[in-house]
């Protein structure tokens, strides 16, 4: 985790911090994906929102959230008026995908953490959005997005919203509910800034 807290320090722009990912070895998840994946939307956006990693899909073409579970988040922001290529910046915990997508470990995130962490200062949002659980435990050091989602919280001195993640609620659609009331929550927000 040092080399990857010294190559993040020494990030000074977005693309330092791709390229600081892409040069990382020390973390084995790299060797089974095909892509870095980094960022998709516009870097600067006010919404920053942070998934978990890259799935079969995202892997291939080398994108966040272009699967099943990112059509449905275009779908979610779509209904609170956000489009994703112009009004928000989207990012992952982990830029490779886990093989067969299992979770990936806490010394995974760990060694990761520190690339993000640059990744959200550079991109300067307003306000993040940390979907699911492995994105909740990365950035705000908690578990059970189901009890913490909706509740605003602070982490890297930004307000920080947790919500369900989009794979969750194409597991669980009775829990859109929730997802809406989340997705509001982010819009009056967005609103008073
Ligand atoms: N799920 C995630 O958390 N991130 C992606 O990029 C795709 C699916």
């Amino acid at each position: 985790v040092a080399e990857a807290k010294k190559a993040a320090a020494a990030a000074s722009s977005l693309d330092q911090v791709r390229a600081a990912m892409q040069a990382f070895a020390h973390c084995d998840l790299k060797r089974g994906a095909r892509h870095l994946v980094f960022a998709d939307g516009t870097a600067g956006a006010p919404v920053m929102i942070v998934g978990e990693a890259p799935g079969r899909e995202e892997d291939r073409v080398g994108k966040p959230f272009v699967g099943r579970a990112g059509q449905l988040l275009d779908r979610m922001l779509a209904a609170i008026d956000l489009d994703r290529a112009q009004n928000v910046y989207i990012t992952n915990v982990l830029p490779w995908r886990p093989p067969q997508n299992r979770d990936p470990r806490p010394d995974e995130i760990a060694m990761m953490q520190p690339f993000l962490e640059r990744h959200v200062a550079l991109s300067k949002p307003k306000v993040l959005v940390v979907m699911g659980n492995i994105s909740a435990q990365a950035v705000l050091n908690k578990r059970g997005i189901t009890r913490l989602r909706g509740q605003w919280d602070q982490a890297l001195n930004l307000p920080v919203l947790p919500m369900l993640h989009p794979a969750y609620l194409l597991r669980q659609p009775h829990a859109k509910r929730q997802a809406w009331a989340d997705l509001l929550e982010l819009r009056a927000f967005l609103e008073g800034t």
